[in-house]
């Protein structure tokens, strides 16, 4: 049968807010045209993120039950720290209370000024934790990754020669580690194929280096290189995880994404001394390690949603229906990032909105307008999320994109189909949209907190 079913049947469900179009334009001009600063109840469909927002499983559910709260040496611990050595077999496994506290841990022990961080692109928070240490986080996603019209089935690759020739310029002691994140989120959820993980270990090799994962979305990644990458179709999606992690030396991770749980994380390495460096802020700034900065619920929440991530119905379900709303995006000729990505659809604002500069903000614009007509909440990934440099000054972004995260196992078919037709009806009326001016902004990772108000433009 051509139609992949959801591979699941719901079992608890949740009432969504009905509203107008009146209400969303009074919450939004409420909240500063930030989507982030809206109350959920007035979000019809939230894509802000798939992060923390997919339904856990009857077993997850079940797991939580057995969680144990002892403070140290809990069974939740152990079982989370199986299910994680299973897929990633780390000498060193950190609880974390989620993907940033890891990373924020990482980049305290191994950043600092006058230090870079290579990376294929880093995610907000990772760049926000590298730059507070006074280090540099360098983006060296292949040229392909930064077209978002060009259909390379692995736009998330590492430009090898950029990386190579990065480590000569600043001397290898200045780079503390390489790091590629899995599927590469801000390039538009794209994969990172198994060659060029290959290739980048090769390089770090070469120089001596350490390669971490950002791997929050390892299982995407895993299954976007069984069904694209030569000689890899019909591999085990937990085996290609296996050695995805053989190339690396560590990792950070978010609970929230692939293994399904609402919160958590962890770093893990095989260095010893590294880790015991870790496992100290840990203690100053988590908690035990044993249970980092989570409950023993949660731990046997990740550690039961880390079986069900690698399941290949789930995963042919999950990028199926990813794939589903972006092609029919395109269908309508709304201009999407293809091919699509594993856990969002994103949508090229700057191409739609060609009338607003990037530093009016198109993606805000677009994303306020899916707000207003519909109730949809989306996020900008563009010069309001990456414009603002350490230095103060503005620039834009490499792309100007909507990120239409979906939840997993969150929303059906017929939620997705009204988010097309939304889609649709403020593309057709894109040239009349309105730029975007900045109110206000916080120093760091200003797209959560900033205030905006629009701008009338003449179409
Ligand atoms: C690629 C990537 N890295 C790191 C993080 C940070 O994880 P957390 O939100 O759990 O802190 C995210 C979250 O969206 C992410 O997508």
């Amino acid at each position: 049968m051509k139609t992949i079913i959801e591979p699941f049947r719901i079992h608890a469900v949740e009432p969504l807010r009905m509203a107008t179009p009146e209400h969303w334009r009074r919450c939004i001009a409420e909240a500063g045209y930030n989507l982030f600063s809206l109350r959920a109840d007035d979000v019809l469909i939230d894509l802000l993120t798939d992060s923390g927002t997919g339904a856990m499983s009857r077993d997850q559910w079940a797991a939580v039950q057995h969680g144990d709260e002892s403070y140290a040496g809990s069974p939740s611990w152990f079982a989370f720290r199986d299910a994680v050595t299973s897929l990633f077999p780390f000498r060193h496994v950190i609880p974390t209370h989620q993907g940033r506290a890891a990373e924020k841990i990482l980049f305290s022990v191994g950043g600092g000024p006058g230090k870079v961080i290579p990376n294929n692109t880093h995610f907000d928070t990772t760049r926000a934790n590298v730059e507070f240490t006074g280090a540099e986080a360098v983006d060296l996603v292949i040229a392909e990754g930064r077209d978002p019209r060009n259909r390379h089935p692995f736009k998330g690759n590492v430009d090898l020669d950029a990386l190579e020739a990065l480590i000569i310029r600043v001397g290898r002691d200045n780079v503390p580690l390489v790091m590629v994140t899995i599927t590469n989120n801000s390039g538009g959820g794209q994969p990172v194929s198994l060659g060029n993980l290959r290739h980048v270990r090769e390089v770090c090799d070469r120089f001596g280096l350490p390669l971490f994962l950002d791997a929050c979305r390892f299982a995407e990644n895993a299954w976007f290189i069984r069904e694209r990458e030569e000689d890899q179709s019909g591999r085990d999606v937990a085996d290609i995880v296996r050695e995805m992690a053989s190339l690396a030396d560590g990792m950070t991770m978010s609970a929230k994404k692939d293994p399904m749980a609402n919160i958590g994380g962890w770093l893990a390495c095989n260095d010893d001394a590294l880790a015991e460096a870790c496992r100290s802020m840990l203690i100053m700034t988590e908690g035990f390690p044993t249970y980092g900065g989570l409950a023993g619920r949660d731990l046997e929440a990740i550690a039961q949603g880390l079986r069900e991530a690698v399941s290949h119905d789930y995963l042919r379900y999950r990028i199926r229906s990813t794939a589903y709303l972006g092609e029919a995006l395109e269908r309508c000729g709304i201009p999407v990032v293809v091919p699509i990505g594993g856990h969002a659809v994103y949508i090229d604002a700057g191409a739609l909105l060609e009338h607003i500069p990037p530093l009016e903000y198109p993606g805000q614009s677009l994303a306020v307008a899916l707000y207003e007509a519909g109730g949809i909440r989306s996020c900008e990934i563009g010069s309001v999320m990456f414009g603002r440099r350490p230095d103060g000054s503005e620039r834009p972004a490499a792309m100007e994109l909507v990120r239409l995260a979906i939840p997993r196992r969150a929303y059906t078919q017929s939620h997705i189909d009204y988010v097309i037709e939304v889609c649709e009806s403020v593309a057709a009326g894109a040239p009349g949209l309105s730029c975007m001016k900045l109110v206000s902004e916080p120093s760091r990772l200003r797209h959560f907190t900033a205030r905006f108000e629009p701008r009338l433009t003449v179409a």
